[in-house]
């Protein structure tokens, strides 16, 4: 049976995706920097899939434990799903470095340099995919988030070429382009409803995405039209927007 690893696993939408791999079948392994909150996710995929589900502890801005976390593992995954990041307060972000670089760290840096040493693996082998959740926010800088959302940025670009590379391997990497999803990290924002998605539609998007070996998915599936247009904005008019 094949084994996915999840990555940030304490998160919405990874919780949703971890249940929608184990209704097809899938071993699950989470890794998040608590296992403690993952001890009832384990009984529950267990319960309710009939997988075998474990959980790891992971922290992504551990960057010089990786090889060795990596290395660590007893079965090394099929399937690995990164869903790690943090928005924090662009305000916050913008009067304290450090901040700014948690949100870095964890949205890119974190995420890319583990990614590094589980796509080493896989193309060794020429098995296994890839698939990791950037965000909408990645492709045009706001005033109201861009710190997050040019990590977020990197991330994509960081994706892209690792798809390129990978290609000749056989190892598919999906991008994932997330726009708003009703989650912890969206709870104090005022989000439109008609364009908010549920963690459960997001991970139904991600599996089939993920089945068709896919490289980029929007989802909804809308948002690929809404930044086709924000995209396409001059960047006189944009700056006058209060985005
Ligand atoms: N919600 C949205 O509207 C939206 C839109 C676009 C993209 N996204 C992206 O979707 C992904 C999932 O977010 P979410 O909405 O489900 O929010 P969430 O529930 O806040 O999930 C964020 C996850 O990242 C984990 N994390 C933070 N720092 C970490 C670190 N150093 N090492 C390992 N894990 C760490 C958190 O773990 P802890 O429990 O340890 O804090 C949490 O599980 C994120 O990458 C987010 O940027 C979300």
């Amino acid at each position: 049976m094949s084994l996915v690893l999840i990555i940030g696993a304490t998160s919405d939408i990874a919780r949703a995706v971890a249940h929608q791999f184990a209704k097809h079948g899938y071993d699950i392994l989470l890794a998040a920097r608590n296992t403690d909150d993952l001890a009832s996710d384990v009984t529950d995929l267990n319960i309710r899939h009939g997988v075998k589900a474990s959980a790891i502890r992971m922290d992504v801005r551990e960057l010089e434990l990786h090889r060795s976390w990596y290395e660590g593992l007893v079965i090394k995954p099929d399937v690995a799903i990164c869903v790690s990041g943090y928005m924090g307060e662009q305000s916050q972000s913008q009067a304290d470095s450090l901040e700014a670089m948690k949100v870095i760290d964890t949205n890119f840096t974190g995420c890319a340099t583990l990614l590094e040493v589980i796509a080493a693996d896989f193309e060794e082998q020429k098995k296994g995919a890839i698939v990791a959740i950037s965000s909408v926010a990645g492709l045009r800088g706001r005033k109201s988030n861009y710190i997050y959302g040019s990590a977020k940025a990197g991330f994509i670009a960081f994706l892209s070429g690792l798809r390129n590379r990978l290609s000749s391997s056989g190892v598919p990497v999906l991008t994932v382009l997330p726009g708003f999803v009703a989650t912890r990290m969206t709870e104090s924002l005022p989000l439109p409803g008609i364009l908010t998605a549920t963690p459960q539609q997001v991970a139904g998007d991600i599996y089939k995405a993920y089945r068709k070996k896919k490289s980029i998915l929007y989802t909804r599936w809308y948002w690929r039209w809404i930044m086709t247009i924000i995209r396409c904005i001059p960047e006189g008019i944009f700056r006058k927007l209060n985005l």
